[in-house]
């Protein structure tokens, strides 16, 4: 494991791994004698806006020992038109590994491929890999593990964060619903490529049933804003309300990436209810992120050691 790019270029192992480093880290934050970033600068390059991933980089990269160097896509020449692979060339003989935000996948395995130094995908099209390896965590910080989990995703089936959740199903072995409208399920070979316990429905009331988290993202994603109103239109009846809550097992999560968009793919009264696990979510990203740079910049050097 060089790079975190996907949760789909994970193992089981690595996933369970990241996990228990999470749990190590989160227990000793502010006393953990192990500082892997030190002497190191680490880029982050974002193409998108963000609070959570930004700011959970930031101090996690500082907690390790290292220094974070915060460059917007736009500010650099990336913005005008420089490929990637010329800025990953630059970056990979000045800095010790890279945090990137963009929109095409490709974007960011070039980067990796053209750098050398170890890279983490902070969101892509594609997956939001960081996002839910935090998830995973969470549950099982409050669940115990995943064994015999089933999770609803309800909402836009074919977005980044939905795409991790397919890998992370499949590479872990639990059980996926997707409830979104058909134009928005994630594509048939993909479903195939993943394997495992995946399966789509148009409702959500059939995804919620007996299900212990039910998790949701925004319906208009960062890069979609034109086809706002369609989305709009098409998820209305997939939001998450104390209706549907109703419908899945007794005590289940609900969960939710953020920002959240109340009335839309989330009611205000459900998501203030279950804030506790929602906001856990988004402070799990801190130390997930660490455990993450801390095994990326390890491994780095055992290999480098062989
Ligand atoms: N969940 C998440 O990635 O949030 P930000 O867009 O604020 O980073
Ligand atoms: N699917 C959302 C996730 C935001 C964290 C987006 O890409 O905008």
């Amino acid at each position: 494991m060089k790079h975190l790019l996907s949760i789909e270029s994970l193992s089981a192992q690595d996933i369970a791994s990241i996990i228990a480093d999470t749990g190590a880290l989160k227990a000793t934050r502010g006393h953990h004698s192990a500082h892997p970033l030190q002497h190191q600068c680490w880029a982050m390059i974002f193409s998108k806006s963000s609070t959570r991933t930004r700011v959970s980089f930031e101090v996690g990269i500082r907690e390790l020992g290292g220094d974070p160097l915060f460059l917007a896509a736009a500010d650099i020449q990336l913005g005008r038109g420089e490929p990637i692979r010329d800025t990953a060339r630059v970056m990979g003989r000045m800095l010790h590994g890279a945090v990137i935000r963009t929109f095409a996948q490709k974007d960011v395995e070039d980067f990796a491929a053209f750098s050398g130094i170890p890279t983490i995908n902070a969101l892509t099209d594609e997956e939001h890999p960081c996002q839910i390896l935090a998830d995973l965590f969470s549950i099982c910080e409050i669940r115990g593990s995943l064994d015999g989990l089933r999770v609803a995703f309800i909402g836009d089936g074919d977005c980044n964060v939905a795409r991790s959740w397919i890998w992370a199903a499949a590479r872990c072995g639990f059980e996926l619903v997707i409830a979104a409208p058909s134009k928005f399920h994630p594509p048939p070979e993909l479903i195939e490529r993943a394997g495992g316990k995946i399966t789509l429905t148009t409702d959500p009331f059939e995804a919620a049933h007996g299900s212990e988290v039910l998790y949701t993202d925004v319906w208009v994603s960062m890069g979609k804003e034109e086809e706002a109103a369609y989305r709009l239109a098409q998820f209305q009846g997939y939001q998450i309300n104390g209706e549907l809550v109703a419908h899945a097992a007794p005590r289940a999560l609900v969960m939710h990436c953020l920002p959240a968009y109340r009335g839309k793919e989330i009611d205000d009264a459900t998501l203030e209810s279950h804030a506790d696990t929602i906001f856990r979510q988004a402070e799990n990203r801190l130390h997930t992120q660490k455990a993450i740079m801390a095994r990326l910049v390890n491994l780095n050097s055992s290999a480098a050691r062989s």
